[in-house]
């Protein structure tokens, strides 16, 4: 690295500058605790729940940054300590701090690579930050950055702050290759702001294909990683994200976020997860999805009306194009369309219509299910081609 990146360059000077809201639980969280306004009567839980409330003290605010949960997720990413884990309620929390506190409304810029996570670029409009497109790939490798073009956008840009890399991707379930983050990280002639790479679905990766960045926040001050506990463990309904980076950028967000964001059943729940029982049904999962993703590869060819399955399927969902009804071989993203919305409010069977995204011309994107959902997507989808 010949140019050296200065955090304080690219924080929002008003988030620099902020001295931030110090919280009861801050100071104290033990003893006869009337300091927070609290209902010292406990809560108004009835029936099933009154147990639960009482035990996790519901009446009280919860731990403004729930160290024990970040601890066990150290154990389990391999990273220094705590001091490098935000939590946030889900990933989409982390998303919009991330932007609150790097980029200025009105002035500075995000760069998404789209087909992406459509968060990414919501998020910027709703805090008023222009968003730039450097789309994927669209010819082989498949949905994999284009850095050439992302570092000259970057280059003629300075208000670019942050660089959005999904990987793998949504919608294209495709591990991005680690090399390309690392140029874009160490590409500081050219870019001096942020790098993201969303890890929502690291887990369903397999080892042969490649693994996550997240260790690499040690080496590289300028990166942020996001990986949430919706997924892989199944605890979508918690809400549940992580922002991992250097101490420094994580005091940030910490100083930024509400004060008490994350609550006390979603951490102890969280907690409940992250023991090794809980990590290891966690990969038990991900290895039965990921063969039933495979089964779905197998299976998914053989209907007629089918075409390519895209991207290289390193997450808990394929991405497969439907093909016109005229035998062309070309993907029809009208027919798609049509698909999607009979097998929903016929069959109640839903997957996810991306026919308008770059390079997914035709394309459903289908959620791995259970073993007997897969075998009804399988018959649906083929039932439903024979009909439109
Ligand atoms: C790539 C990606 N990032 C983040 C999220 C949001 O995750 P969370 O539930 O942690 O907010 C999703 C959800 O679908 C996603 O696909």
């Amino acid at each position: 690295m010949s140019e050296s990146f200065s955090l304080e360059a690219v924080v929002r000077p008003n988030i620099l500058a902020l001295k931030p809201y110090r919280c009861a639980r801050d100071d104290y969280s033990s003893g006869i605790l009337l300091d927070a306004n609290e209902n010292s009567l406990g809560s108004a839980v009835t029936g099933d729940y009154v147990s639960v409330a009482q035990a996790q003290a519901l009446n009280r605010y919860p731990d403004p940054l729930h160290v024990q949960v970040k601890d066990r997720l150290v154990k389990l990413r391999n990273l220094p300590g705590p001091d490098h884990v935000f939590l946030g309620v889900g990933s989409d929390e982390v998303i919009d701090l991330l932007v609150r506190i790097f980029c200025v409304p009105g002035k500075d810029k995000i760069l998404i690579t789209p087909p992406t996570y459509g968060m990414y670029g919501v998020t910027a409009q709703i805090n008023d930050v222009g968003v730039v497109k450097v789309p994927l790939t669209v010819t082989e490798p498949m949905f994999q950055l284009n850095t050439a073009q992302i570092l000259e956008t970057t280059r003629q840009d300075p208000t670019i702050k942050m660089i959005f890399v999904c990987s793998p991707g949504n919608p294209t379930g495709t591990l991005i290759d680690p090399d390309a983050i690392r140029h874009l990280l160490q590409s500081l002639d050219a870019f001096r702001g942020i790098v993201v790479v969303d890890e929502a679905y690291i887990d369903f990766v397999a080892s042969d294909r490649g693994e996550s960045v997240a260790s690499w926040v040690t080496q590289y001050p300028n990166l942020v990683v996001l990986q949430t506990m919706s997924k892989s463990f199944g605890l979508a309904g918690i809400r549940l994200g992580l922002g991992i980076a250097q101490p420094a950028i994580i005091q940030l967000m910490n100083n930024t976020k509400a004060p008490y964001n994350v609550g006390t059943p979603t951490a102890a729940i969280a907690l409940a997860a992250l023991t090794d029982e809980g990590i290891a049904k966690m990969q038990s999962s991900a290895v039965q999805l990921r063969a039933q993703r495979d089964l779905l590869l197998k299976e998914l060819p053989k209907i007629t009306g089918v075409g390519e399955l895209v991207g290289t399927h390193d997450a808990n969902f394929v991405l497969c194009r439907i093909l016109a009804k005229d035998g062309s071989g070309e993907p029809s993203s009208e027919r798609a369309h049509a698909v999607y919305e009979r097998m929903a409010q016929q069959c109640g069977l839903v997957v996810r219509f991306r026919g308008n995204e770059p390079g997914c011309a035709g394309c459903l994107r289908i959620t791995v299910g259970t073993p007997e959902e897969n075998q009804k997507l399988l018959l649906l989808l083929a039932q439903t081609l024979e009909q439109l």
